[in-house]
């Protein structure tokens, strides 16, 4: 960001602060109806549409540090090996073989040179060809060239790796284009991660995933942990093509909990040292950019009232005791801050089954959730959601190109 767009940056932050009325021309946001989040039939047209269309960031580059390194994304009742072949390629494939389905890997995250069926012992390359089958006199007729692992897309952004179930979606440079400017000045792809986290949630996933499109809680909830970093009533919106978004929130002391004067490099951009810039990126990623690091956090169903929230802790690629002792203290950092937000998720959820709380309130500083929840419905195709179930579409003039 350019000095130009950063003073306009502050610009418009200082017109939240004296803020006191809703914004003259900001459309009302109409109540969103609870049964999106409890009812099965609406997670099965998420499933279809949104699940198995849309790219979803799966890990970062250096979850593969060398060849035959290799994580598997087991998230949405899936099985995907990612790995990095001899030549520093990464693909994906279902974890299945091609003779009777077993999965070939079965461990989280490893390194394997080939990979080996441990039901029969098929063995297939890191480019996924069938190569050796034992007895293979026995299989009239098998063609291996026909056999190999059935690949699934995957595409690199900035370091992060994405996958799509769909062969006909388009590029992710073009899903991802509209929020690319905002990124720009930092050097994610150099970045390693340091911890990881699996969060199990009782509540549906877009409910946890609301709790950090706005920072309306952070005095809340987070008054002793979050709040005196944040001047939060600065907090701006970028709303773009999508469902991506830009939030930036002007930083308190200067600081924050990522803040490690050992590790800033000093090609980060201003911006990241004034400003705490969050990329929340359709339809389950959000991280907020810090020079010290960040919390790069999916969130993935697990059933209509269970969902897994996936944390990388993202660092510097420096290796000494001291990083290491750094970051497993922001480990228990980031957890306890998250606790002060999760002991809350399954009250929520209760509250919307029992029909209690039939419908959900957003107000302006929410209208994040709201774009969110917009781009669930186009993205599945509104005239597949029953009309009880919609929100209605407001918030498209408001978006910035
Ligand atoms: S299922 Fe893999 S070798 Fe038989
Ligand atoms: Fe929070």
């Amino acid at each position: 960001m350019q000095a130009d767009a950063l003073n306009l940056l502050h610009r418009t932050m200082d017109a939240q602060l004296v803020r006191s009325e809703h914004p003259e021309g900001f459309p009302y946001l109409p109540p969103v109806p609870s049964s999106r989040y409890t009812d099965p039939a609406f997670a099965r047209l998420e499933h279809d549409g949104l699940w198995m269309k849309n790219w979803l960031l799966a890990g970062h580059v250096s979850d593969l540090p060398g060849p035959g390194s290799y994580f598997l994304f087991e998230q949405l009742d899936q099985s995907v090996i990612i790995s990095r072949a001899k030549d520093g390629a990464i693909r994906a494939f279902h974890n299945a073989c091609r003779h009777r389905g077993s999965a070939l890997l079965l461990e989280h995250s490893g390194k394997a040179m080939r990979f080996v069926c441990p039901y029969h012992a098929w063995g297939y390359s890191l480019e996924g060809e069938l190569k050796s089958v034992p007895d293979q006199h026995d299989f009239a007729c098998l063609d291996k060239a026909e056999n190999g692992l059935k690949p699934v897309r995957c595409e690199i952004e900035r370091g992060m790796i994405f996958i799509n179930f769909d062969d006909n979606a388009g590029p992710l440079s073009a899903f991802m284009a509209p929020q690319a400017a905002q990124k720009e000045g930092y050097p994610l792809e150099r970045m390693v991660v340091k911890e990881r986290l699996l969060i199990e949630m009782n509540c549906n996933w877009k409910l946890a995933l609301h709790n950090f499109l706005e920072i309306y809680h952070v005095g809340t909830v987070h008054a002793k942990s979050i709040a005196p970093y944040l001047d939060s009533p600065s907090f701006v919106v970028a709303l773009f093509e999508n469902g991506h978004m830009r939030f930036a929130t002007r930083k308190k002391k200067g600081d924050t909990i990522f803040e490690a004067d050992l590790f800033k490099p000093d090609d980060v951009a201003e911006v990241f040292n004034q400003c705490t810039i969050a990329l929340p990126t359709f339809p389950n990623a959000f991280y907020a950019l810090d020079p010290g690091g960040f919390s790069l956090q999916t969130f993935w169903p697990a059933g209509v009232d269970k969902s897994i929230m996936e944390v990388r802790l993202m660092g510097w690629d420096v290796d000494s005791d001291a990083d290491r002792q750094h970051w497993q203290a922001m480990n228990g950092i980031v957890r306890n801050i998250l606790s002060e937000d999760l002991c809350l998720f399954r009250s929520i959820q209760r509250s919307l089954e029992q029909g209690t709380i039939p419908e959900l309130r957003f107000g302006y500083q929410e209208r994040a959730l709201y774009w969110f929840e917009e781009e669930v419905d186009r993205r599945i195709g509104i005239d597949a959601i029953p009309e009880s179930q919609r929100v209605a579409q407001v918030l498209a003039g408001q978006m910035q190109r």
